[in-house]
């Protein structure tokens, strides 16, 4: 556990959920951790696990929706720790709903996050690795989502779609630089922002999505981690342009992968309680100064 040994890690969004497994696993193995976010109450509490396990962490305030914001990130990054090997462009928001009903402005968070956002942090991180010229890792999480949709996730699977395939691109572009680029396509992840897909556990949702999912349980953020290690470490060396999906084998079993509809309680009280969380990071969300 420590092929990372020397190597720094910047990871947007590391201050909850999937973001967070990455930078505790990548720290693990040696890396030292930029967290850039807007919560920084989220990101200072990765950067105190990533201390506990004897790494250096930096905590930036930055959203990836802001070409300025993300820059200052990148560069504060590279002034602090002199270099960046790895970076994983995660942070990411969900805006559903019936195209009959969603707001503009829901769209255009959707968009200005998961796919903007990715190309802004890509984009600063990459010219950070070409200044520097030792090459570099850069992992951005689309989703399972790219792949299959609903009647109300389509907004999310169109920013993943972006996100798998921006990947190709960006392999070829950046390969002359020594910086290999590839996706990942979680399943349903146990995280705050998935909280009405994955239920809560001994639940209706939880035990329907289990019984769908071949091997037989929701997914954790370690397990997504540990594919960006992967990719991150020697053994990926010879993988870019890829998109590969983790998902516990969730992608072909029968049905869709929403909630099992006999759940409409318990769905509607956790979409609650996400509508909750939105709110309150909507301000953050919206300052892009
Ligand atoms: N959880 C799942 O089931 C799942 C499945 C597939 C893909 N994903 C993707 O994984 C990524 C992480 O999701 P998660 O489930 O850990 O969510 P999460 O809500 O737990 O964490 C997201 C983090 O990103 C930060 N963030 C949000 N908008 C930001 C912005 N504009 N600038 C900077 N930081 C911002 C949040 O503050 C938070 O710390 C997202 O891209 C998501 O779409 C999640």
């Amino acid at each position: 556990m420590s092929q990372l040994i020397g190597k720094v890690a910047f990871i947007t969004g590391a201050g909850s959920g999937i973001g967070r497994g990455i930078a505790l696993r990548l720290a693990r193995e040696g890396a030292d951790i930029c967290i850039p976010d807007i919560d920084q109450d989220g990101a200072r509490m990765t950067a105190d696990l990533v201390t506990q396990l004897g790494r250096q962490a930096l905590v930036l305030k930055a959203n990836v929706a802001s070409h300025m914001q993300i820059q200052t990130a990148a560069r504060d990054c590279v002034n602090r720790f002199g270099r960046l090997d790895i970076a994983v462009a995660n942070a990411g928001i969900g805006r559903s709903g019936s195209v009959l009903d969603m707001s503009p402005k829901d769209w255009q968070d959707q968009i200005d996050v998961n796919l903007t956002g990715v190309f802004l942090t890509v984009q600063a991180a990459a010219q950070q690795m070409a200044r520097l010229g030792n090459g570099g890792r850069i992992v951005c999480i689309s989703s399972l989502a790219a792949l299959n949709t609903s009647g109300t996730m389509w907004a999310y699977s169109a920013t993943k779609v972006g996100v798998a395939m921006m990947v190709r691109g960006w392999a070829q572009d950046l390969g002359p630089h020594r910086i290999t680029v590839n996706a990942i396509g979680p399943g349903v992840i146990e995280t705050p922002l998935a909280a009405g897909l994955a239920g809560e556990p001994l639940g209706a949702i939880r035990s329907s999505l289990e019984t769908r999912t071949p091997v037989g349980r929701v997914g954790q953020p370690d397990d997504i981690a540990g594919l960006v290690n992967f990719m991150a470490g020697p053994d990926g060396a010879f993988m870019s342009g890829s998109y590969v999906v983790m998902d516990g084998g969730l992608r072909d079993s029968r049905g869709s992968w929403e909630p099992d509809p006999k759940a409409v309680e318990e769905q509607q009280r956790l979409f609650g309680r996400a509508a909750e969380r939105q709110m309150k990071m909507q301000p953050l969300l919206d300052d892009r100064g």
